[in-house]
């Protein structure tokens, strides 16, 4: 290998690997999810499986709350009715390839914790509004991402109005594919390119 094909290869490795890159703090997550199922083993309640649709939701989601400072009225202490409505939804649901017809029956559970402290976190949802539907055995799947001091925990059913489950292609999510594959593309092409 030439030296300049060598540079194009570490170079296309470099941006494949931050494109592939995981959500960072995923431990946090997991760590969460492990707690959430703790407490649904303790009711004897099937526990929640990932869910990657959820989990790109959350994501949107989280992004979207960080910056926001915790308040008495934010995340887990919101009183109930008076959740704040997300004008983009429509646009998070499309980036994850998702249809509003397969979320309805959902739930998505935003809390603020400083410094996400993760008792404090798993308490905002095992002893605030939100466990009414931890303890709920028609919820199977989830998604958590966290973002600052937010983190958003989004929850799944098995039933078709609340799977989660992709778009099927043609459908009003292939718009939002394109870019990443266009920018796939034509990275193979510039390596391809530079190793003549
Ligand atoms: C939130 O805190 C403010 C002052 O810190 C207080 O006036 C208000 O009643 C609190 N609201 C709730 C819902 O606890
Ligand atoms: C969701 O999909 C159904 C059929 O699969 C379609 O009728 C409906 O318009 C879609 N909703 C949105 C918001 O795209
Ligand atoms: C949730 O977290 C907040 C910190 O943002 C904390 O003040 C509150 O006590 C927590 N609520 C519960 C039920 O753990
Ligand atoms: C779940 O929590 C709600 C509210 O706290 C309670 O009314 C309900 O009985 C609980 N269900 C189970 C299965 O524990």
């Amino acid at each position: 290998m030439g030296s300049s094909s060598r540079a194009a290869l570490f170079c296309f490795l470099a941006v494949a690997s931050s494109l592939l890159h995981p959500a960072r703090s995923d431990g946090e997550d997991n760590q969460l999810l492990k707690g959430i199922n703790s407490y649904r083993a303790s009711l004897k309640v099937p526990a929640l499986t990932e869910n990657s649709n959820a989990d790109c939701l959350a994501e949107q989601l989280a992004k979207k709350f960080k910056g926001q400072e915790c308040t008495n009225t934010t995340g887990a202490n919101t009183v109930p009715g008076t959740e704040p409505q997300f004008p983009d939804y429509p646009q998070f649901l499309d980036r994850c390839h998702l249809n509003a017809s397969v979320t309805e029956d959902g739930q998505v559970m935003p809390a603020c914790v400083p410094g996400l402290v993760a008792d404090v976190v798993l308490t905002n949802y095992t002893k605030s509004q939100y466990n009414r539907f931890l303890n709920d055995t028609k919820y199977s799947g989830v998604g958590i991402a966290n973002e600052g001091d937010w983190v958003v925990v989004v929850l799944s059913t098995s039933t078709d109005s609340g799977d989660y489950s992709p778009a099927p292609p043609g459908s009003n999510w292939a718009p939002s594919v394109q870019p990443f594959s266009w920018m796939i593309v034509s990275l193979v092409g510039f390596v391809v390119l530079l190793m003549k």
